[in-house]
């Protein structure tokens, strides 16, 4: 099936764990590994930036979303979170940003997400263009644009508990991996904020150190070896201080906006 964005057009693709994903025909790329979507985001982002244990302590959750694609990252938190205790949906805000307006209004209003909620098009607020709905309590916004832009909306809004930095591959996205981003990041988020990544490459681990985060490796998920976890405050184990040192000694070239246009 194809779903027909605004700015390209999405092809479904199913996966391994039986979820689906998108492949876009802007990026050229699937939105998740084809090992399984559903597992994917689970490791990724619900269990790399400790969802769970945050949500079951705070008064209140704030967590971005760097690209909201089909819509599985809030679809996943959801249902991880109303496993553990549904009491804990009304804490949540959960902030996604995506560029392709008709794709995140159909992720929002017919993807399996949409469904499994029953979220019909009255339960959409559109708000200064960007989509708002409540689900069981849970807040969710989508910023609609290029989220170097509508990322200066997060002023608006708690600083971010956690981030799944999940753009597409440094390659094809390099502006959401750049140092500037990482660094308007850092300035929305509380000095509890994780970060989690698929990524391990070292020039993003360095680009998010000089945007002002200290970084630490995770397992990867199916057939990557290691992922990235990013913290506010420097952890103290030994392997991340070691990490820490390796990524400001190394010769690799960090993204900025600076490399990145260079390359186009
Ligand atoms: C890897 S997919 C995200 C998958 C999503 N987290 C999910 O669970 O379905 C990356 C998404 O980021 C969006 N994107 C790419 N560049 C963007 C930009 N500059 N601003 C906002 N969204 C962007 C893409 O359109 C795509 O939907």
């Amino acid at each position: 099936m194809d779903i027909k964005g605004s700015l390209a057009t999405y092809k479904i693709v199913k996966t391994e764990d039986g979820s689906v994903t998108a492949h876009s025909g802007l990026f050229d790329e699937n939105c998740h590994s084809t090992s399984g979507a559903w597992d994917e985001t689970l490791y990724n982002y619900i269990s790399g930036c400790n969802v769970i244990e945050k949500i079951r302590k705070q008064s209140k959750l704030t967590i971005l979303e760097v690209g909201f694609g089909v819509g599985l990252g809030v679809y996943v938190t959801l249902k991880e979170i109303i496993k553990d205790n549904p009491d804990n949906l009304k804490k949540l805000l959960f902030i996604s940003t995506e560029i392709d307006r008709d794709f995140a209004y159909w992720a929002l209003t017919e993807s399996d997400f949409a469904k499994e909620f029953c979220i019909a098009p009255n339960d959409i607020q559109v708000i200064n263009g960007h989509f708002h709905v409540t689900i069981q309590g849970a807040k969710l916004i989508v910023l609609v644009g290029d989220a170097r832009e509508t990322i200066r909306d997060l002023k608006e809004y708690p600083l971010l508990d956690c981030i799944y930095q999940d753009a597409f591959s440094p390659q094809k996205n390099p502006t959401l991996w750049a140092i500037e981003w990482f660094r308007d990041l850092r300035s929305f988020s509380s000095n509890k904020v994780i970060m989690s990544t698929y990524s391990s490459a070292m020039r993003v681990k360095k680009a998010m150190v000089n945007g002002g985060f200290f970084v630490s490796n995770r397992q990867g998920f199916g057939r990557k070896r290691t992922c990235t976890q990013a913290f506010a405050v420097a952890p103290k184990d030994t392997e991340s201080l070691k990490l820490h040192q390796q990524v400001i000694n190394s010769q690799s070239i960090p993204i900025s906006d600076e490399t990145h246009t260079k390359t186009k």
